[in-house]
């Protein structure tokens, strides 16, 4: 497995062009499945979670071909059950059952398991296609989804934290050829989800209050092919952002969407980073000393939780007591054990993180065990003293495009050790 070898202390300083959104691009790619024609989507990164979908989607049937930064697709003919091992490997994946339902009015997929961010059940997916009338049955560890017709309802889809993010994916996606008309309350407002949308409504989808927690999507016999470009990532934005700050440097975001930003954007300057936005370019920098901060996650347009870890990177670099508390995801805190490696003082206490920060950290050896942790042990590394190995950087692979190259070009001291 590949680790990273990071050489700290260097402020980051230059120019970094933010990718398309990986957790935009994965169900918009699973979308093309809703139509026999092609579809071209633009700005795809290239990830390994990417290309994870791009193969359950051959397996499904549909024809893929990655050409530069662009996936041309087409289900031309697809059959209704997912790969079990594909499925299993990547959970975004489940997010093909509202298409197939959709589609076939049939899908089956392996139950995705849980991760070590938390249980992640899907009880809220299969609610909402049983609203739609579907027949829904788990055995022997697979979700079976099947209707004669699906007929559109209103439905609330609100869970213990809030709305879900796929969960309302889903469910969109398999209203937009129901028939009749889906109200789905408590729906997610995350910018995958209007981007998800406005995909559907180029394919000839009917769906209004993207964005809002009430949407409302009126089915359509058939859905056509549809060419897009995918959003900008908001948390690879995000992290660089953090990076920024915590290596006392300065970077332009070229190409973010400041407006997808702003709960991140907020809690940087309350800790004293300085930001100005050109267009669709934002620069950030130090201004002065950090200050603590208190943090806490929450469904878009909150704090998001995939920035928590990152930011808890940072608060260790900064005087005094920050609380950062995870509202989304029970056991988010797997980079906790890996900080203090580096020398930082953070207490668990329920779902909040006390971090006393100020000591500086001092490079070691740690594991990366999520993708956002790993991004977050990246950043500590960066603005330690000393070498850090990030061990097992594929997590990092899944989301995040070139993260290497990237920081080497904004001057950070960071090599890949291949696996021999
Ligand atoms: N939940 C339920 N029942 C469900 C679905 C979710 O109780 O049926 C709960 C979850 O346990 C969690 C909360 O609802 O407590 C929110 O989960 P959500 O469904 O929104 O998460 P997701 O859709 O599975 C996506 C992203 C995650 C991101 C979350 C929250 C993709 C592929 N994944 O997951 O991204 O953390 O939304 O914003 O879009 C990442 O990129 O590192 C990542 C984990």
């Amino acid at each position: 497995m590949d680790s990273f070898l990071i050489k700290g202390s260097v402020p980051l300083h230059g120019e970094v062009a933010i990718s398309g959104a990986k957790n935009a691009v994965l169900p918009i790619m699973a979308a093309t499945l809703l139509t026999a024609e092609p579809c071209v989507i633009r700005r795809v990164p290239n990830l390994s979670d990417v290309k994870f979908m791009g193969q359950i989607l051959t397996w499904l049937g549909a024809h893929v071909r990655f050409e530069g930064d662009s996936v041309h697709i087409q289900a031309r003919k697809i059959k209704g059950a997912g790969d079990y091992d594909l499925i299993r490997k990547m959970r975004g994946s489940i997010c093909v059952m509202g298409p197939l339902l959709g589609r076939l009015k049939k899908a089956a997929v392996s139950l995705p398991g849980g991760c070590v961010i938390g249980a992640r059940p899907i009880n809220l997916h299969l609610k909402g296609f049983a609203a739609l009338g579907a027949k829904v049955m788990i055995e022997n560890g697979y979700v079976h989804a099947s209707a004669k017709r699906l007929v559109g309802s209103a439905m609330f889809l609100g869970g213990r934290a809030g709305s879900t993010v796929l969960g309302t994916a889903n469910v969109m996606m398999a209203a937009t050829l129901a028939e009749g008309v889906t109200v789905i309350e408590s729906a997610a407002c995350e910018p995958e989800v209007v981007d998800l949308a406005n995909f559907l409504i180029a394919m000839g989808a009917q769906i209004s209050g993207a964005g809002s927690p009430t949407l409302t999507i009126t089915g359509v016999k058939e859905l056509h092919g549809a060419e897009h470009e995918v959003i900008p990532d908001r948390i690879e934005a995000a992290t660089y952002a953090i990076a920024a700050v915590a290596t006392n440097g300065e970077i332009t975001l070229r190409g973010a969407r400041a407006d997808h930003l702003r709960a991140v954007l907020d809690k940087l300057k309350d800790a004293g980073a300085g930001i100005e936005r050109r267009g669709a370019d934002i620069t950030i920098r130090r201004n002065g000393r950090l200050k603590p901060v208190d943090i806490t996650t929450l469904p878009y347009s909150g704090f998001p939780t995939d920035v928590q870890a990152q930011m808890m990177a940072l608060m260790t670099l900064t005087p005094g007591i920050s609380i950062i508390t995870e509202r989304i995801f029970e056991s988010r805190f797997m980079h906790v054990s890996e900080m203090t490696r580096l020398g930082a003082d953070i207490e668990i206490e329920g779902p909040s993180a006390i971090v006393k920060g100020g000591k500086p950290l001092s490079g070691a050896p740690v594991m990366a065990s999520d993708l956002r942790a790993s991004a977050a042990l990246v950043i500590a590394g960066l603005a330690a003293r000393g070498t850090t190995q990030v061990n097992r950087v594929y997590h990092i692979d899944r989301g995040y495009e070139n993260i290497d190259g990237k920081l080497r070009q904004l001057g950070a001291r960071i090599e890949r050790i291949e696996e021999s």
